[in-house]
């Protein structure tokens, strides 16, 4: 591999930012790529969110809510790093496609509201981040308002996520009443609303504001100057390695409104934010970024991103090597080889062709229906298949017939296809046969039944089943269809495993008490 080659690979950084919504996922990201020239408009994508961007040629349903159902994708350079932001659908009906984006990044940067703290979107984001064992940046947003308590957010954050924290910096009031941070990680105090010339206070050498200022005489100060006494001797030690194993997550305090903190953030994050990293091989090898041959994972498939070209849009990670437009590649499921000519990049909504990509980052593939999620592209010789993506356990369940059956046929076409997207899971009771669609947000059941309308002219009714527990079982032979009952339904899933959908927690302990030898597991 040449040396300029392995620069650019190193020089990726790949993360998605995780939020409950409202948090302030879209302001940040805004900031982010204002810094990074990206866009010239601190407010093309907030603009985007709320409808008052017109050039938006995403789904008809995005459209309509304003809101991201889809996943895109954003690059900038910024100090020698070419960065990837990765969007994450910022409702709270989100989605597997959420979920399955983690898979393809680096780092997670989590954005907490300081008067809400750990929400239950954040918790369950974190959660597959951290099965993953990815490092975690977290960003304490809204200091411009009143809030919790600092030291009370940092517990919480330990204590409700179970991850070590350390404050890289600390707020000096709040709210109305806001100086500014006590930056400990670049020893110095940045002030809130200060012109740019004069916005870094120094510190002496035991860590005080080293010039005469106002700021000393409140008592938010003292407060800031106890608390960072109490966290230099009680609290977590800084880690690098920890940071990298995802055991230690780096905080840092600001508002990313008044765009306050944030280029701060932005500078330290990409000290230490990973480099493109391995990933495993179903064979448990383990393929380097830095190997010479191209691979990649198709994470998500987009289908009609422009509704004028019917077009879907393959979106695959780029694990090693380099990719170039009209290269050769192999999809190892089929094991069939073929040339490459278009390929995208994305930026918020604009997307051009791309010619070079490199490990790290992500492009897009135009799909005429080839790949599938999960499928592996290569581009040596010798074929291999990543990983498995991790499946998730679907809560939300509806019984779904064609409103009109003479469309059968288009309507179980439609019905394949859109869950080998992988945008919907598919099941099916033993004898009756009747559909159940499972999902982890309500949104892909609407983006399901949109798109068989305008994709395959077929009208869904959608019975609500309400909420399940989905259970896979170990020990399928021992399964009996009699084990079925009206509070435990046995389902196939799509590869035709047996599957007990619970109607809640009791009925599943009632099942297992029982039936104590069946085996019972939840996917993630
Ligand atoms: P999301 O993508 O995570 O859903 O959040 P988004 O950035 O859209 O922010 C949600 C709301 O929080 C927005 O207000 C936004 O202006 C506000 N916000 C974001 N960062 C900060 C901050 O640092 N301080 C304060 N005070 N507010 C912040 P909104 O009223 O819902 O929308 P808009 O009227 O600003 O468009």
């Amino acid at each position: 591999m040449s040396s300029k080659l392995e620069q650019d690979i190193l020089a990726r950084r790949t993360f998605a930012i995780i939020s409950h919504p409202d948090a302030g996922k879209t302001t940040m990201t805004e900031k982010l790529l204002y810094f990074g020239g990206a866009i010239r408009d601190a407010g093309t994508v907030k603009a985007k969110k709320t409808g008052k961007f017109a050039t938006s040629d995403w789904m008809e349903i995005e459209k309509q809510r304003g809101i991201s159902v889809t996943s895109s994708v954003m690059q900038f350079d910024y100090s020698g790093c070419r960065v990837n932001i990765l969007d994450t659908p910022g409702h709270q009906d989100f989605s597997e496609d959420t979920y399955r984006t983690l898979m393809a990044v680096d780092s997670a940067v989590m954005i907490i509201d300081a008067a809400k703290g750990i929400e239950a979107q954040t918790l369950k984001l974190f959660k597959v981040c951290s099965m993953r064992g990815i490092p975690i940046f977290t960003f304490i947003n809204k200091l411009d308002r009143q809030g919790k308590e600092p030291l009370e957010l940092i517990e919480e954050l330990e204590e409700v996520l179970g991850i070590q924290a350390y404050a890289m910096n600390w707020p000096i009031g709040m709210g109305k009443e806001f100086y500014g941070i006590y930056d400990r990680y670049n020893k110095r105090i940045e002030q809130f609303r200060t012109e740019e010339d004069e916005r870094f206070l120094p510190l002496d050498e035991n860590g005080e504001l080293a010039v005469d200022h106002e700021m000393k005489k409140s008592s938010y100060y003292t407060q800031a100057m106890d608390d960072i006494m109490l966290l230099d001797e009680a609290g977590n030690d800084f880690s690098k390695e920890k940071i990298i194993k995802g055991e230690l997550t780096p905080v840092f305090f600001g508002s990313a409104l008044t765009n306050f903190g944030v280029q701060t953030f932005l500078e330290t994050y990409l000290q230490f934010a990973p480099t493109p990293q391995p990933r495993l091989t179903e064979e448990e090898s383990l393929v380097e970024p830095l190997d010479d041959e191209f691979s990649g994972f198709v994470f998500k498939i987009q289908a009609n991103m422009n509704p004028a070209h019917r077009d879907r849009i393959a979106f695959v990670r780029i694990v090693s090597g380099k990719f170039e437009r009209g290269m050769n590649v192999t999809l190892t499921r089929t094991n069939k080889s073929f040339k490459v000519t278009q390929s995208t990049q994305f930026l918020a909504d604009d997307r051009e062709t791309v010619d070079e990509a490199v490990a790290g980052d992500i492009i897009g593939l135009y799909d005429t229906g080839n790949y599938q999620i999960g499928d592996t592209i290569v581009g040596g010789k010798k074929t291999f298949q990543f990983e498995k993506l991790p499946q998730f356990t679907p809560e939300l369940f509806v019984r779904v017939t064609a409103k009109n059956v003479m469309k059968s046929k288009h309507f179980h076409k439609g019905i394949e296809q859109l869950v080998q997207e992988g945008a919907i899971q598919y099941y099916k009771t033993l004898h009756t046969e009747d559909i159940i669609l499972g999902a982890v947000g309500q949104l892909q059941f609407e983006v399901f039944e949109n798109r068989m309308k305008n994709e395959y002219n077929v009208e869904v009714r959608m019975e609500p089943i309400g909420n399940k527990m989905a259970r896979w079982i170990e020990n399928e032979e021992d399964v009996k269809e009699s084990m079925s009952g009206p509070r435990s339904t046995l389902v196939h899933d799509r590869f035709g495993n047996y599957v007990f959908l619970f109607e809640n927690e009791f009925a599943m302990r009632w099942f297992h008490d029982k039936n104590p030898d069946i085996k019972l597991y939840s996917l993630l």
